[in-house]
């Protein structure tokens, strides 16, 4: 077994409750945090080498060094709970089985920050999560680590949960703080970032849910311990949704470095394929990311084991490496159609999109008119082209990167699996009869 930081007394019964969450070291990370000056806990966050588990890997020490301190603002941590992203269900697993880590790391990263007015924004759908979470703040309230002078320390914070109505697009951090004020959650032009202006115009840090529990961890061990952990510049361990055609689907902490192969196929994770298949395909971090084919997912194009870490999984660029993104790892089996995953994929960018940015707004619209040719077998090979074309063009074009996350499916799924997209223009009595699927050179009827 692995090492497990955030999963570790997950299923010890009761840890949502305050008493038992504190029996078990819980809330000590606080008591050491007071101790320190808020700079030394940046310090050592620095030193985990911990990156933000949101999605891009950016390192959160060094977000947290940008926050403007000389404004006299008043600042404020956000944790973005949003969790909208495709295949990926890590957050809401944490934060209702162990809601109190979250809180424990929303304190210790709100000192750190200067903060004394701080928010959890969670997706609207996860109504039972927002109660879990009211119940642990309340607790935590009550036994003197929120509020006013906070264990006699002289550290004043407000901590608030606050929920959206379940739009994608309010996970992207500035979307988000326009929710969280009140507005339509519309992306805003950067610069300014969030560290100079978020919410109500103060400066802000929005981090995950994984990346913020990870910080207790942090300050009890130290940064170097912490960043023992892993591999290269993927330290720690990080949480992976697994789903698709995998034996057992769910939610597994592992130690950055595993190998691709070792996680699905071992007992400890997935379990390998179900029903004895082949795998095709991996979506390794999220919708957003490019499709690999199994060999590319397996392996570099050197040979060695491609593993679970930012760097391995990006390994090749996007020519045939993909992203560790938020850990959003989907499996697909032989059986799989890549032509109708994407179309799925897209119809979720079109409805998602903001409508902001005209690339976005029609480009993800005409993506999914266009990919429903192929399954309504009215499509040309002109189409494939055209496709990825009109993908292309919405790639950077756009305020924010939902233009890009819409974008990079298109463009590796043609590449990777082209000769499936010509099928359904060759053979289109074959490809749309319920439980075909394409093998490289004959029909199967699943
Ligand atoms: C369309 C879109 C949706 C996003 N959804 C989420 C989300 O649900 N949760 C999340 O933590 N980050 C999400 N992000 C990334 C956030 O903008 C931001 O980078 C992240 O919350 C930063 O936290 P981190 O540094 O701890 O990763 C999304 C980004 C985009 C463009």
């Amino acid at each position: 077994m692995g090492i497990k930081i955030l999963t570790k007394d997950i299923d010890v019964p009761g840890i949502q409750n305050f008493q038992v969450y504190r029996s078990y070291g819980g809330y000590n990370s606080v008591e050491k945090a007071l101790r320190m000056t808020p700079d030394e806990v940046v310090e050592e966050v620095k030193k985990s080498g911990l990156r933000g588990r949101g999605g891009a890997g950016f390192p959160t020490g060094m977000k947290w060094s940008f926050i403007d301190k000389k404004s006299g603002k008043p600042r404020h941590l956000v944790c973005n709970a949003d969790e909208s992203e495709p295949g990926t269900f890590k957050d809401r697993y944490l934060m209702s089985k162990n809601p109190h880590i979250l809180i424990e790391g929303m304190i210790t990263s709100s000192f750190a920050l200067g903060a004394n007015l701080s928010y959890i924004y969670v997706r609207g759908e996860l109504m039972y999560v927002v109660n879990i979470l009211q119940r642990a703040i309340d607790e935590a309230y009550a036994n003197g680590f929120l509020g006013k002078n906070i264990l006699g320390s002289g550290y004043d914070l407000e901590l608030h949960v606050t929920c959206g109505a379940g739009a994608y697009i309010c996970g992207e951090e500035t979307a988000l703080i326009e929710s969280l004020e009140g507005k339509r959650g519309n992306p805003r032009i950067k610069p300014p970032f969030p560290a100079i202006s978020g919410v109500w115009s103060n400066p802000t840090v929005v981090n995950n849910v994984e990346s913020i529990a990870a910080v207790p961890y942090i300050v009890n061990n130290g940064g170097e311990e912490y960043a023992k952990i892993g591999i290269g510049k993927s330290t720690g361990t990080k949480l992976i949704s697994a789903s698709g055609h995998i034996n057992k689907p769910g939610v597994y902490e592992i130690e950055m470095g595993v190998t691709v192969e070792e996680f699905i196929y071992s007992e400890e994770y997935c379990g390998g394929i179900w029903k004895g298949r082949k795998l095709k395909a991996v979506v390794a971090g999220g919708s957003s990311v490019p499709i690999l084919p199994a060999n590319l997912i397996l392996k570099l194009a050197n040979g060695e084991p491609r593993l679970m870490s930012y760097e391995s999984l990006s390994d090749g660029g996007f020519a045939t490496g993909t992203m560790l993104g938020s850990g959003g790892f989907i499996v697909f089996d032989e059986t799989a159609s890549i032509v109708h995953n994407l179309w799925n994929f897209e119809r979720f960018y079109h409805h998602e999109s903001c409508g902001q940015c005209s690339p976005c707004r029609e480009g993800t619209g005409w993506v999914e008119k266009i990919l429903h040719k192929f399954l309504d077998g009215h499509a040309t090979m002109e189409d494939i082209d055209l496709v990825a074309d009109v993908a292309k063009k919405i790639e950077g074009n756009t305020i924010c990167p939902l233009g890009d996350a819409a974008a990079w499916p298109v463009a590796s799924a043609i590449k990777h699996f082209r000769p499936e997209f010509e099928w359904y223009v060759t053979n289109p009595e074959e490809a749309c009869k319920p439980g075909a699927y394409y093998t490289g050179d004959k029909l199967v009827l699943a």
